[in-house]
């Protein structure tokens, strides 16, 4: 019986497969680079209103991270300071600094621009909405702003030091004893392994990691990793 098929057409599978598998691929690509928000991706920085340093106001003037993101330690979402917490240093302190305009503009009645709006601070961490994240149940645990935010005592600007992804929150949530720190010291973002002995008497502990294990032990830390802990 002749085949009613050219020979050629043996091929026909393979190509369309190729074909479409490249489509797919690419239309998976295109969607994951427009659909992630700029927030997600690290290293990212925005330019703020006013070019304010984490490094002048925590390393240089000892600032508590709580003095301004006061909201922290005791709910789920950590607020960014009203005008009024700058105000309170800046009426006095720096007064005619041209990088302080939008802060006159916010809080300073006798000022020719006073308008009375709040600054409006660009965000520069963002989970998404179909996440449950709690800014409490970590610091009050001892895990610092440090293991998620990285070292912004040192930085001029903030920006995203870590990925925030589902892999990233689950391999802490593995293995939590990596970062657990004495309560005290959460806010400490200069905390080292010499600060170990001031914990401990037990002469086999000497890094922050063995600490963070006997602490884990100590206090029952067990994050969860089920689904329902942060989708719910
Ligand atoms: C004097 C007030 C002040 C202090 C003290 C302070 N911050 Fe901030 N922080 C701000 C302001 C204002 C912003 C918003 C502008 C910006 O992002 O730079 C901010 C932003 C941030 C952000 C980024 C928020 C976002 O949009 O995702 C993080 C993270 C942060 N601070 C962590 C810390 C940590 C950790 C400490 C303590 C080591 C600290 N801050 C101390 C005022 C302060
Ligand atoms: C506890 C007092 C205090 C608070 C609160 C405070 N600052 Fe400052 N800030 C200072 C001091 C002191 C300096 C000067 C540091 C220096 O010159 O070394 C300064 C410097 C600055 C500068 C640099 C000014 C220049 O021209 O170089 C900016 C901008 C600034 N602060 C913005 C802010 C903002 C915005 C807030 C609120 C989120 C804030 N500060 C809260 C005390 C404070
Ligand atoms: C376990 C990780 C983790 C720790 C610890 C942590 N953060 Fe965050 N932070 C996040 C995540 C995730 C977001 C984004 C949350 C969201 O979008 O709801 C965020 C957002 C923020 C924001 C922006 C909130 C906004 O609405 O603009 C600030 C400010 C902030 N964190 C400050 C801090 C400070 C200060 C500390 C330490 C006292 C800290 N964080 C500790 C993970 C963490
Ligand atoms: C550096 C370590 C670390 C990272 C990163 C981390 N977590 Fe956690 N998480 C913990 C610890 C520790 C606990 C507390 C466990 C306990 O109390 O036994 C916890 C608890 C939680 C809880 C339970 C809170 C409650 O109300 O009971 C949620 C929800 C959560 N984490 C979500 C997240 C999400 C979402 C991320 C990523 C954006 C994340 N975590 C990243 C360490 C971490
Ligand atoms: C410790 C917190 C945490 C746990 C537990 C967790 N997720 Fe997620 N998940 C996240 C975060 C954070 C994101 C957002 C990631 C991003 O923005 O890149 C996410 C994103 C997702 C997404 C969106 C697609 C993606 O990968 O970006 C899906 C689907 C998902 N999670 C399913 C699950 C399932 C199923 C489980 C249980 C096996 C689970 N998650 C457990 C934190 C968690």
């Amino acid at each position: 019986m002749a085949n009613i098929f050219p020979r050629w057409s043996n091929l026909l599978p393979l190509k369309i497969a190729f074909c479409l598998g490249t489509i797919v691929f690419g239309i998976a690509l295109a969607f994951a680079y427009y659909a992630t928000p700029k927030a997600q991706v690290v290293g990212y920085q925005p330019t703020q209103p006013i070019p304010f340093s984490h490094k002048i106001h925590v390393d240089q003037l000892g600032l508590d991270c709580r003095y301004c993101h006061s909201f922290v330690d005791v709910a789920g979402h950590s607020n960014v300071p009203s005008g009024n917490t700058c105000w309170n240093c800046h009426q006095h302190v720096q007064k005619d600094s041209p990088k302080l305009e939008p802060l006159h503009r916010s809080m300073d009645e006798s000022y020719p621009g006073y308008d009375g709006k709040p600054i409006e601070w660009v965000r520069v961490h963002k989970a998404p909405d179909y996440v449950y994240f709690n800014h409490s149940a970590h610091v009050n645990r001892g895990i610092s702003c440090q293991s998620c935010h990285g070292d912004v005592n040192k930085m001029e600007v903030v920006y995203q030091a870590e990925s925030h992804s589902m892999g990233w929150c689950l391999d802490c949530h593995r293995a939590p004893e990596e970062h657990l720190r004495p309560l005290e010291e959460v806010y400490n973002l200069n905390y080292n392994d010499d600060d170990v002995k001031k914990y401990t008497t037990d002469s086999s502990i000497k890094t922050t990691k063995d600490l963070g294990k006997q602490l884990k032990d100590t206090f029952n830390v067990h994050p969860k990793t089920s689904c329902a802990t942060c989708h719910r």
